[in-house]
């Protein structure tokens, strides 16, 4: 096969602006939570048209901190899929709670939300859904049964800035919502997360627990008097985003539409060129009233060899990756909670098949038809 230039799967989308804001967050000498991480979080909850958005060091926080002012504790089970990284069932252990998987629908790799009722039992506390790869799941079917059963909602939008619903933003329709700004997101700041949530008490409890649980933070002190007195109110968490982060954030948050355009864009050729190839089915295309974030773009091989499929890619210098190895798969998971293979056959039987082939703004439409070109030799071959 003739070599291509190298195609990266993910990339930051960078440029001067964020190193200019950085800059100057560095020369104010200010480095911690303050200002800008204050702006970050109005602006973001602005965007989204959430009533409040809290700003903190990862999404796994952000999971974290939700559960624990959701009040979910110890013997507790929570509802999510096994389709997912691990981050989302690792929150759920922080807190002492049991993760309930529940299979996914093949077509959309999202909880099941048919399967959802069967897996209540009176331990049942939360369902914590995940919109894999920024589509969003079914919010209705969600909404209804977390309200017939009278329990929380906590979303994993890891993946799903800016998926909408019904034209509301993912991030608006639970009780509280988790985003991540890892390196490799649509809005990065390295690493950071925030939480969204309607909630004027959690997002009280929240302001205070992700910093030790003291009632003031740095920033808020600095213009009293007393500028070391405190008071611890709550228990508390070293979950804090620094204004370095948040000055990164703000950057991102202004090219979030352009960059999603982008990812769009390449989405929508991927879907129109590789729908030529019978071997191969492409993402459900998102219809009303659902608009993709196009975090990862999934394909799910007919047959074949998945493996080798990724490496002909990768000799072929594009670089792919798989979206996700199923936890109940894992020896940590069976070993805690007694998991087999073949427990969730819908997330096993795509696992064997999914590729994810690279998606960020920084490509070109040239090397989306660079992949898809590749694509189309290694299936003939
Ligand atoms: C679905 C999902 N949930 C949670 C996380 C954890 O995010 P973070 O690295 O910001 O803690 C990730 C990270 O990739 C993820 O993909």
């Amino acid at each position: 096969m003739a070599e291509n230039r190298f195609i990266p799967f993910s990339r930051p989308w960078i440029d001067d602006t964020e190193i200019e804001a950085v800059s100057q967050v560095l020369a104010s000498k200010w480095i911690s939570t303050g200002n800008r991480t204050r702006e970050f979080e109005r602006a973001f909850a602005e965007y989204l048209g959430a009533k409040h958005a809290i700003a903190v060091s990862s999404c796994t926080a952000a999971l974290h901190l939700s559960l624990v002012v959701a009040e979910i504790g110890s013997g507790d089970e929570v509802i999510t899929t096994p389709y997912t990284f691990t981050a989302t069932a690792e929150a759920i252990r922080y807190v002492g709670a049991k993760p309930v998987f529940v299979d996914i629908h093949p077509d959309t790799l999202n909880i099941d939300t048919r399967k959802i009722e069967q897996a209540i039992t009176p331990r049942t506390k939360a369902i914590l859904p995940v919109h894999i790869a920024g589509f969003p799941c079914d919010m209705d079917a969600l909404l209804d049964i977390s309200q017939n059963h009278n329990l929380r909602l906590i979303d994993d939008a890891a993946h799903a800035i800016p998926a909408e619903y019904k034209e509301q933003y993912i991030g608006t329709l639970g009780d509280l919502s988790a985003f991540s700004f890892y390196a490799n997101k649509n809005l990065t700041t390295g690493e950071g997360g925030m939480i969204t949530t309607n909630n004027d008490a959690f997002a009280k409890l929240l302001r205070t627990m992700r910093l030790h649980g003291i009632d003031k933070d740095a920033w808020a002190r600095q213009s009293q008097r007393n500028i070391w007195r405190y008071d611890i109110a709550t228990e508390g968490y070293k979950y804090n985003m620094t204004d370095i982060q948040a000055a990164m954030g703000l950057c991102q948050l202004m090219k979030l539409n352009k960059q999603h355009e982008r990812r769009r864009n390449f989405a929508q050729i991927y879907q129109t060129e590789l729908a030529k190839f019978p071997q191969i089915s492409t993402p459900v295309s998102p219809d009303n009233p659902r608009e993709h974030a196009w975090h990862l773009y999934i394909i799910q091989l007919q047959n074949g060899n998945r493996d080798a499929f990724v490496e002909s890619l990768s000799e072929a210098n594009i670089e792919c990756s798989v979206h996700y190895i199923p936890l109940h798969l894992f020896d940590f998971y069976q070993d805690q909670y007694g998991y087999q293979v073949g427990d969730f056959p819908c997330a096993e039987s795509a696992f064997e098949r999914v590729v994810s082939l690279p998606l960020h703004p920084g490509l070109t439409e040239e090397d989306i038809h660079i992949v898809i070109d590749a694509i189309g030799k290694v299936l003939e071959s």
